[in-house]
């Protein structure tokens, strides 16, 4: 039986870049079609910023949309989590510029790395915190300039990604909504089939290893979808069963944003019909840690998910690193 909820969604928000690119414009770009992008990851177009727009500004915009639809005041927000691999810069944490926007001079800010994981990971940080620390008010942001590590040469993967982020806004659940139930894992055994080998420690950004492209996204795009496939399955199969909430009780589910044919092969396996799955990656590609709550904001806000309704989160990344979330709304 599931347990009652301890902390729930108070408010929403999400922020993307104005500039659209589009599947014709990367026909400019490189040898690729319109065609192939569409019918091979079902994207369309995606945003991406402008030069001199770092994280912190798509991050903050979100953040404040978020306290506005939840009526609390940044100095409310105790504690700030960014999930993200794209922050402004190494350090500071990206979250603590955001707390510095904000003026929330209270909170306690960091940053989470779980790549597209990242959203879901820092909800269940911030829920265990929140339990049992004594946080009352918390920020979680997912968001990701993943265009400032794509090779825009490389056309196996420049088609795939844009930028954005999605934040909520948590407080003490009433008794009937929140998060339910969270499934977190990782395996660092695949970290070789997407990951981003420069700008670390390992391979600073040294004028050789940026004229070998080291600070670019690597890739194995066939290897990655697989393993997204079955990640994701058995993220929510497990998430399900240890809440002991059926798969047809799902009002609205709500996969990461990486590829249609991704989100369809997960939403079979659970006899999910399309109108109960959100999908937006024909308009934003994959934004990343953003993805979910981009996704889940836009359903909010459009009446798609309701109050009361049961929303399964499900995601997958780099690490690799995989989740799923149930809430309800
Ligand atoms: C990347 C991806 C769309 C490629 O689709 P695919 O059906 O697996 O395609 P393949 O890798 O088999 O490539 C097929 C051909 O298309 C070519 N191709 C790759 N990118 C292309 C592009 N943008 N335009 C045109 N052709 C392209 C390849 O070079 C290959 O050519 P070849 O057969 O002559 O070698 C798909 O593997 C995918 O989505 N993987 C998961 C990526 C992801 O989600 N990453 C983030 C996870 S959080």
């Amino acid at each position: 039986m599931t347990k009652k909820p301890q902390v729930m969604v108070l408010g929403s928000g999400r922020a993307v870049p104005e500039k659209v690119l589009t599947n014709a414009d990367l026909e400019k770009m490189v040898d690729t079609t319109d065609q192939w992008i569409l019918s091979r990851t079902g994207i369309r177009e995606r945003r991406i910023v402008e030069p001199g727009v770092g994280l912190s500004e798509l991050a903050t915009a979100a953040a404040q949309r978020a306290l506005a639809d939840a009526g609390v005041a940044a100095e409310e927000i105790d504690l700030i989590i960014v999930g993200t691999v794209t922050g402004d810069m190494k350090f500071p944490a990206t979250a603590c510029l955001v707390q510095d926007r904000l003026g929330a001079r209270r909170a306690t800010a960091f940053d989470l790395s779980a790549a597209c994981s990242g959203f879901l990971y820092s909800l269940q940080v911030a829920q265990g915190l929140m339990t049992t620390a004594g946080y009352r008010r918390a920020l979680v942001i997912g968001g990701d300039v993943l265009t400032s590590m794509v090779n825009w040469e490389d056309r196996d993967t420049c088609v795939l990604f844009g930028d954005g982020a999605g934040a909520v806004v948590l407080g003490p659940s009433d008794g009937e909504r929140g998060l339910l139930h969270c499934y977190l894992r990782s395996d660092g055994a695949y970290s070789g089939l997407l990951y981003n080998p420069g700008c670390g420690s390992l391979n600073p950004p040294t004028p050789e290893n940026v004229r070998e492209r080291l600070n670019s996204i690597v890739m194995n795009g066939r290897e990655v979808f697989r393993h997204a496939v079955t990640s994701m399955t058995e993220a929510l199969t497990r998430v399900l069963e240890e809440a002991g909430i059926a798969a047809g009780d799902i009002d609205l589910l709500i996969p990461h944003q990486a590829n249609l044919r991704i989100i369809e092969a997960v939403s079979k396996r659970f006899d999910m019909p399309q109108e109960r799955v959100y999908v937006n990656v024909e308009r934003y590609g994959n934004t990343s840690a953003a993805s979910i709550p981009i996704a889940f904001d836009e359903a909010r806000r459009s009446g798609v998910l309701q109050p009361g309704n049961l929303v399964a989160m499900v995601t997958f990344g780099g690490g690799f690193t995989w989740a799923a979330g149930l809430m309800r709304c």
